[in-house]
């Protein structure tokens, strides 16, 4: 079976695609968007969502909006982008990709000519998009080496096809080994507040026939204790100049109780989440969300909710990219922009 198609584009093109994840697991329904209001709440509240698809989201996401406001009118694209690319950067403040995205699109516009803007903005989302799909696939190659026959594997949150434009980056070398006939047995963390790995995760890898089963997140510790998992791999939202990594809340914990084991952890990210301005972890912005996602809390009680933290480069065993394996520093590679 195919993995989900988390995000592209309608048909005929007027419109970006999407799953909406926030009714997963019990409701498949895609959406199309066509405005630049759909597009933000859709990234704000979650229904499509992990740091590359969110990336690919808002390029198809500009584009279309775009076209549908400016009425085919170029010179009237061109005004209204410098009003939609701060909007849409914004929109999450952690993954990379997302102003990445954004600021490539906007770079892609500034040596064209006004009647050709709208084509060059279509023909940029869908190499962004492409390249993200392809990335993806070398993601899978190049993990092969650390997922072997039998392998016991440890993830948090979901870093799968849901995650991105095609078969995921930390679920990525699962998918491929599973293609391979290679037995796994998969835990996913359920990933408090919002279950992105009980819901999403567990969800697209059954879909897939790959032995999956969740855990509650204060479980990890126990597990990687009495020995049950080989190795922790998770995606990643940021990744810092010095190698620190921006993940969903609780891959820090997990890290933590991973090094305490001596169990090897591993990151997988697609080059368009190395940010190399950024020097190290205390430099990311951390997204906070509302306290009504942590359930009903007595009244007057407030909540600290970020929906991210940051693993320390020391805490990771291996960083698999695109390009293969890489160690930080990231600051010095001229290919990376
Ligand atoms: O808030 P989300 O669901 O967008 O967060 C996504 C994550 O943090 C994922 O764990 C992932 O590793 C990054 S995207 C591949």
């Amino acid at each position: 079976m195919q993995p989900p198609r988390a995000v592209g584009w309608s048909p005929d093109r007027q419109a970006l695609r999407i799953i909406d994840q926030r009714l997963l697991p019990g409701i498949e329904q895609e959406r199309d968007l066509t405005s630049l209001d759909e597009v933000v709440d859709a990234i704000q509240t979650l229904a499509v969502r992990g740091a590359p698809a969110i990336g690919v989201a808002a390029a198809i996401g500009l584009s279309v909006a775009l076209r549908a406001a400016s009425g085919g009118d170029g010179a009237r694209a061109r005004h209204l982008l410098t009003e939609y690319a701060p909007r849409l950067a914004s929109a999450r403040p952690t993954a990379v990709n997302l102003a990445w995205a954004v600021e490539r699109m906007q770079r892609a516009t500034e040596a064209v000519r006004n009647d050709e803007l709208l084509d060059v903005l279509v023909q940029e989302a869908e190499a962004i998009r492409a390249e993200d799909a392809a990335m993806c696939e070398r993601i899978g190659a190049h993990g092969l080496s650390i997922i072997p026959d039998g392998a016991r594997v440890l993830t948090h949150c979901n870093a799968g096809a849901l995650a991105t434009a095609g078969i995921g980056t930390a679920l990525a070398p699962l998918y491929t080994a599973h293609a391979r006939g290679r037995a796994l047995t998969v835990y996913a963390d359920e990933t408090r507040p919002l279950r992105q790995g009980a819901r999403l995760t567990a969800w697209e890898l059954a879909r897939a026939g790959i032995n999956v089963s969740v855990l509650p997140d204060g479980a990890a510790a126990s597990l990687l204790a009495q020995g049950l998992v080989d190795l922790v791999i998770v995606g990643a939202d940021r990744i810092t100049a010095n190698g620190d990594v921006a993940n969903k809340i609780g891959t820090y914990g997990v890290a933590l109780a991973a090094q305490a084991h001596r169990v090897p952890f591993y990151v997988a990210a697609p080059w368009s989440t190395i940010d190399r301005a950024t020097p190290t972890g205390t430099h990311i912005v951390i997204e906070h969300r509302q306290a009504d996602e942590l359930g009903d809390l007595p009244a007057s009680v407030p909540a600290w909710n970020p929906a991210f933290d940051v693993t320390p480069r020391a805490l990771i065993t291996g960083y698999l990219t695109d390009r293969g394996f890489v160690e930080p520093p990231f600051d010095t590679d001229d290919e990376l922009s």
